[in-house]
């Protein structure tokens, strides 16, 4: 059968595919994200947790989904239903593509917000706010930040603005150019950040924080944050890849593409750790201090370390960067999807489903002050959104994918497209697809909700 080609051009190169993934996939996850979630769930059980998602399950969905999305060429929503068809199943399969486009446009709508709080930063250090600064003048200015909707909603606009205008120029000159040195200079930052916690932090309580396993501290929802995290941190589980994907060039191998990006994501995610909690028992914080622990940690670092007036810009700006290559992805499949099956312009595209983002993100805004004491099931409307997308709809749409390549697709045409042989290595693949990730994924959403207890399996 004749190969389909892309309609929005390819990546000019396998180490563009390599950036533009991890651009992707490094992100608010690794640097905001992982040390609040982790500080949240008690550290160390929940950590060595999260790396056995990443291997087991993150790792074979993100193969699965480059592999799908190269296959079907077309954006996620189309793909699946495709290659659904060619491989015998139902047009039904889109089903899955939707659910990833609306977890995407979610994920985005607070993702943006909290990409504003980055940009902002990025003023306070620059002039130098952050200078000598002790834990209250911090906790302060982030307060100060949070209290006015006004100010949020004006960087959230700022920072959408940014993303449409990349995506709205397309493949190369848009995404690629973007990601090829940012990622390398942040993670430089990053290290150097690390230096300083090892220098002027307490870095034997934060290593201890954060690799000592203690299991009795690890609830069954903190196995579903460590699942959803891993999911969230690699952008699995909506179409996000798979849009990659299908914009990969024949010939490049999926398999040493995603081995890559893990190791890059999760060593991201282990240095910001590494930096921030050795920082946040130094100065008596409280490791579950929650989505604020970054902006209240760091520029108490950043205040107090030589050059810290150029370090603190400089990381909030690469900061801001990385969220900038990451919402990118969480936009394109909705963009490409339009723009394949309405016909329209990438651009108009682009703003359009922008604007729908935009105004999504004032329920997010809104958390924050006006609405902070307006809880559903416990959450705020934050928590909420951040919990269904992350936890939920990423894992169930990891769990589709997974059984999609594992089972639906025919064993000659996954090991066309991974061409790894049907060797060892191919064999170990199919069966982290087929078993492990899927069985994997279900046990946890069963343990978060009691429900595997109801079952009679497992004590706590
Ligand atoms: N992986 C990104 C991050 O860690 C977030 C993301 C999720 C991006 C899903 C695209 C798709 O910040």
């Amino acid at each position: 059968m004749p190969k389909r080609t892309s309609l929005h051009g390819l990546w000019s190169s396998r180490l563009a595919f390599i950036l533009a993934v991890s651009g992707s996939a490094v992100g608010l996850g690794n640097i905001w994200k992982f040390p609040y979630v982790a500080g949240a769930n008690g550290g160390g059980a929940f950590v060595l947790f999260y790396l056995l998602c990443v291997a087991l399950i993150g790792l074979p969905i993100m193969m699965a989904e480059i592999l799908i999305g190269r296959r079907g060429r077309r954006n996620p929503v189309a793909t699946m239903r495709i290659v659904g068809e060619e491989e015998g199943s139902r047009p039904t399969w889109a089903l899955v593509g939707i659910m990833g486009v609306v977890a995407g446009i979610i994920i985005l709508s607070f993702y943006s917000v909290i990409a504003g709080w980055s940009l902002s930063y990025i003023g306070h250090a620059a002039m130098n706010r952050f200078s000598g600064a002790g834990a209250d003048q911090v906790n302060g200015l982030f307060g100060g930040l949070l209290a006015d909707w006004r100010v949020l909603a004006f960087w959230h606009t700022l920072f959408m603005c940014l993303t449409i205008s990349v995506v709205a120029r397309g493949v190369e000159r848009g995404l690629e150019r973007a990601v090829r040195f940012l990622m390398p200079s942040l993670a430089v930052l990053m290290i150097a950040l690390l230096g300083y916690a090892i220098f002027h932090g307490d870095f034997g309580a934060g290593v201890h924080f954060l690799l000592e396993a203690d299991f009795s501290k690890l609830t069954g929802e903190g196995m579903l944050a460590a699942l959803g995290q891993a999911f969230f941190s690699l952008s699995i589980g909506m179409g996000a890849i798979m849009a990659y994907g299908a914009y990969l060039p024949e010939g490049t191998s999926i398999t040493n593409t995603s081995i890559s990006v893990v190791i890059a994501d999760t060593g991201m995610a282990l240095l910001a750790g590494l930096a921030i909690f050795p920082l946040v028992f130094a100065h008596g914080l409280d490791p579950a201090a929650g989505p604020g622990l970054i902006f209240q940690t760091l520029p108490l670092a950043f205040g107090n370390m030589a050059g810290g007036h150029l370090f603190g810009t400089l990381f909030f700006v690469l900061l801001t960067f990385a969220a900038w290559t990451s919402s990118i992805g969480l936009i394109e499949p909705a963009v490409a999807w339009a723009v394949e099956t309405r016909g329209r312009g990438r651009a108009f595209s682009a703003i359009v489903i922008g604007l729908l983002v935009w105004a999504l993100g004032f329920l997010t805004i809104l958390s924050f002050n006006e609405l902070e004491n307006f809880k559903l099931l416990g959450r705020t409307l934050f928590e909420n959104l951040d919990h269904l997308s992350s936890n939920i709809l990423l894992p169930l749409g990891g769990l589709f994918i997974t059984i999609f390549a594992g089972w639906v697709m025919a064993k000659n045409s996954t090991a066309e497209e991974l061409d790894i042989g049907s060797g060892g290595m191919y064999v170990l693949w199919r069966f982290l697809a087929r078993w492990v990730a899927p069985v994997a994924v279900l046990l946890v959403f069963l343990h978060a909700t009691g429900l595997l207890r109801w079952f009679g399996v497992g004590a706590s």
